[in-house]
């Protein structure tokens, strides 16, 4: 059964660009919505779990959820990547939380063991249970591809190979080799506004001229951005320099959730968003900075170059806020898409169809 609000929040959206509109209110408050998309969108989609350097040795793994579900990324003994289900087979705690490198999954709660293939190792205590079979309990494996430098998860196992739809997005990435770069650091914090909100502040450069005009205004002018490669399954958006000797940078997202950034210099940097624990009004953002194996040995240059990030994010959170309590009060009219805004367009159809189960 599809809820009202669920109907409301992608009514507005159309095929045609030229007509593209702000979503409803609802889309960004209401908790039968974002039920729906943890659905028909996250569940269904490729979501990025883990950069493969996070998961270099057996033994390493990286915790996240899926649409709501606690899952941990890891690569077993033999070497093999998996993204297992981390609910106990038991009372249901996450076996595992957080990263790091281990031989087995041991639950805090009451220590049943799992293998990192998932197997159910042991259980204290069980033996008089009629009903406990060790085969029958152990952690579902979700489906999972690397493409990029990361490991992706499709939690309903329906979609079509990622490396297939993603072909284009890779050649326009080759040059920036984004799967050679390192993991630099990462910048952690609570972000009170829906999810959705956070894409499409990602997904356009038009308000360069207004957050960040003391910033990346300066340099990678906000009116001079457009959409470059665009399909059902992903968006990339260019950000050409002011200065015809400088570089741009390239912003991306793999629908419905994976947003990463690239610069084009010579060694080039990057970052990729992660977003999990997500609620109507509010989710973790992690964000992830990436540098090519050139930089990321520099001394200072982590540091350096996260101020930097962090600065500019600092700038984007006053309106990310801002549009948070704007879209949640019953006076908000949704308004018409730039041009410049055609990424939103193109995210809001992906959203729009999954929903309507196209
Ligand atoms: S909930 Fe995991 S061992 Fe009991
Ligand atoms: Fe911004």
């Amino acid at each position: 059964m599809t809820s009202r609000p669920v109907i409301e929040a992608y009514r507005t959206v159309s095929e045609d660009p030229a007509r593209a509109m702000a979503l409803p209110g609802v889309a960004y408050t209401d908790p039968s919505v974002l039920e729906a998309e943890r659905e028909r969108v996250l569940r269904a989609g490729w979501l990025p779990v883990a950069r493969l350097d996070q998961l270099v040795n057996p033994g390493d793994y990286a915790c996240t959820d899926v649409a709501g579900a606690p899952v941990v990324a890891l690569r077993d003994g033999a070497g093999t990547l998996r993204v297992l289900s981390a609910i106990c087979r038991h009372r249901g705690m996450p076996v595992v939380s957080g990263e790091g490198r281990t031989d087995v999954l041991t639950c805090p709660y009451h220590l049943w063991r799992y293998g990192l293939d998932g197997a159910l190792l042991s259980a204290p205590a069980m033996r008089g249970s009629e009903v406990f079979n060790p085969k029958d309990r152990r952690l579902p494996e979700l489906r999972s591809e690397a493409w990029g430098g990361w490991l992706w998860v499709n939690a309903d196992g329906g979609a079509g190979p990622l490396s297939e739809q993603l072909l284009t997005l890779s050649d326009r990435l080759a040059p920036l080799a984004p799967e050679t770069m390192t993991t630099v650091g990462v910048i952690e914090m609570e972000s009170p506004w829906n999810w959705k909100v956070m894409v499409e502040n990602f997904l356009e450069s038009y308000h360069h001229i207004g957050p960040h005009a003391r910033s990346l205004q300066l340099t990678h002018p906000g009116l001079g951005t457009f959409e470059g490669e665009g399909s059902d399954a992903f968006t990339v958006l260019e950000n050409p320099p002011a200065d015809p000797h400088g570089h741009g940078f390239v912003v991306a997202c793999v629908f419905p959730i994976g947003l990463m950034f690239f610069t084009e210099d010579e060694a080039p940097v990057g970052a990729w968003y992660q977003m999990d624990r997500l609620q109507p009004d509010r989710f973790r953002l992690r964000i992830h900075l990436l540098a090519s194996p050139a930089l990321a040995g520099l001394p200072g240059f982590a540091e350096g170059y996260r101020e930097q990030v962090a600065a500019v994010h600092s700038e984007d959170i006053a309106v990310c806020e801002g549009v948070q309590s704007g879209v949640s009060s019953p006076d908000y009219r949704p308004g018409p898409l730039s041009p410049l805004e055609r990424p939103l367009w193109r995210f809001h159809r992906h959203l729009a169809r999954r929903m309507s189960g196209q």
